[in-house]
């Protein structure tokens, strides 16, 4: 069950060859996906041979086999994580009952709703990030943008079976929707707003990996606890991939602190943009942006649609079967910052309904950890600097936190004061224009451009300079 059949046009550990029709409804999405890998993957390196590792089996150990690869060729398919024996629904009104292998009918729509919102923010990334390859840092970072890209759209191929083999016609619809929609499109947007940004410089990449596939593992984690068992299963497996994606966020940036920071010492100064890497300061602006922006995508502190998920026993909280209480919330409360007057106040609220506020609070602790990480190399060096999470209702358009206007530190601002120092708080055109400016390919075995350190290792026991991506 764990191997995953190669021999098949489509991968996969489902026993597809078992289901003609759903066989048939994938076999026919597979041409429009590759369209649109085409159209809207990398650009310019379609022909490229790539360092990339393709999943051959979902066991913990050794999932994963590497190899030269030009992506169009990559072999997306279906992995889903081993069945648990005997798992019973952990949370909601149905906790205890056997875990549905079938879509309950009630919950149709809502379900298919959850898996849509998930699926579509798979490929809005790739498209987000598709004209990054240009400008690369080096091949390693390369090597490492296509492998997120590629997983990228095997969590797609992810989503679209759970449509196809589960929602019937209403499923194949919502699994072409899935590729019309476009990252920034005026007429056809992402859902999310965070998935209709630009993604314009490597540095934006790598706070986006560190901060937005962050909430990505949190929504997939939530998922992960659903009683319906393929979503659960499907989720799992994702977050053995997800996690290489924090790994090049947080890794990415600390190089970026590194090289920051050799620089302040070597030469002495803080003004390292004469020597073409970005300041301190500059980093905690774009750190801010990342964040906020991402923190919106948790939706609103206090949420009926949270509450029902929950009830319904679609979407569990973070580790869910870890906590120790009844797992149903119907009487517990949970604390809940809100806006009183002129400041802050923390109020207990309906557990239920603050249940996106909880996974915005595991996430934060997520993120500081990282912070935290980032500000020991600052320290190494012996500077004396740190970065901070801004407070959650800095800059927030989504929530209750969304019409006003807030310091970082979280304190009330009128229009007035915000509009002058919003400029110490969020990347300017300037800021921008520096980074941009900072983005020149570089391309040659072992060398990295001058604003980011190489990484501590290479990628599969390889070594930094090895030709990760076959450019010729
Ligand atoms: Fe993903
Ligand atoms: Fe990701």
């Amino acid at each position: 069950m764990a191997s995953i059949d190669y021999t098949e046009r489509i991968p996969n550990n489902v026993n597809l060859g078992e289901d003609r029709r759903l066989q048939r409804a994938l076999e026919e999405w597979q041409p429009k996906f590759l369209e649109w890998w085409r159209d809207m993957g990398p650009h310019g390196f379609q022909a490229t041979e790539v360092y990339l590792r393709t999943a051959v089996s979902v066991d913990p150990q050794g999932w994963a086999q590497f190899g030269y690869v030009r992506m169009p060729e990559y072999r997306w398919g279906i992995f889903l994580a081993e069945p648990e024996a005997a798992r019973v629904i952990p949370f909601g009104d149905h906790k205890g009952r056997p875990v549905w292998q079938d879509v309950p009918g009630e919950y149709r729509g809502v379900l298919r709703r959850l898996i849509v919102t998930q699926g579509d923010t798979e490929p809005a990334s790739v498209e987000q990030q598709r004209h990054l390859g240009r400008t690369c840092p080096s091949l390693y970072d390369l090597r490492n943008l296509f492998q997120v890209n590629v997983e990228e759209g095997r969590h797609l191929w992810a989503m679209v079976y759970l449509l196809d083999a589960y929602f019937g016609r209403d499923g194949r619809e919502e699994s072409e929707g899935l590729l019309e929609r476009r990252a920034g499109d005026e007429d056809k947007p992402r859902i999310l707003g965070a998935f209709n940004e630009k993604t314009p410089d490597w540095l934006s990449y790598l706070m986006f990996t560190f901060f937005t596939d962050r909430d990505g593992k949190y929504q997939l984690a939530s998922l992960a606890e659903s009683g319906f068992d393929p979503l659960a299963r499907t989720c799992r497996f994702m977050l053995t991939e997800e996690a290489h994606h924090m790994f090049v966020g947080e890794t990415g940036v600390g190089r970026v602190v590194q090289r920051t920071c050799e620089l302040m010492r070597e030469r002495k100064t803080d003004d390292v943009r004469r020597h073409g890497a970005i300041d301190l300061p500059t980093l905690q602006k774009y750190l801010n942006f990342h964040y906020s922006v991402s923190l919106d995508l948790f939706g609103s502190e206090i949420s009926t649609n949270a509450a029902n998920f929950y009830t319904m026993s679609l979407k569990g909280r973070f580790e869910e079967t870890k906590k120790n209480d009844d797992h149903r919330l119907q009487d517990a409360t949970y604390p809940v910052t809100e806006q009183d007057g002129e400041t802050m106040t923390v109020r207990e609220q309906p557990a239920l309904q603050s249940l996106n506020e909880r996974l915005r609070d595991d996430y934060i602790v997520d993120c500081q950890r990282g912070l935290d990480r980032w500000n020991r190399i600052i320290k190494e060096h012996g500077i004396d600097f740190e970065f901070r999470l801004p407070h959650r209702a800095f800059h927030r358009k989504i929530g209750t936190f969304a019409d006003v206007r807030v310091s970082p530190e979280g304190r009330l601002l009128t229009e007035a004061e915000w509009g002058p120092k919003k400029r110490q708080w969020l990347p300017t055109p300037e800021d921008e224009a520096y980074v941009q400016s900072l983005m020149q390919p570089v391309t040659e075995r072992g060398t990295f451009a001058t604003w980011i350190a190489p990484p501590a290792r290479g990628v599969n026991s390889q070594p930094v300079d090895f030709d990760y991506v076959r450019l010729a």
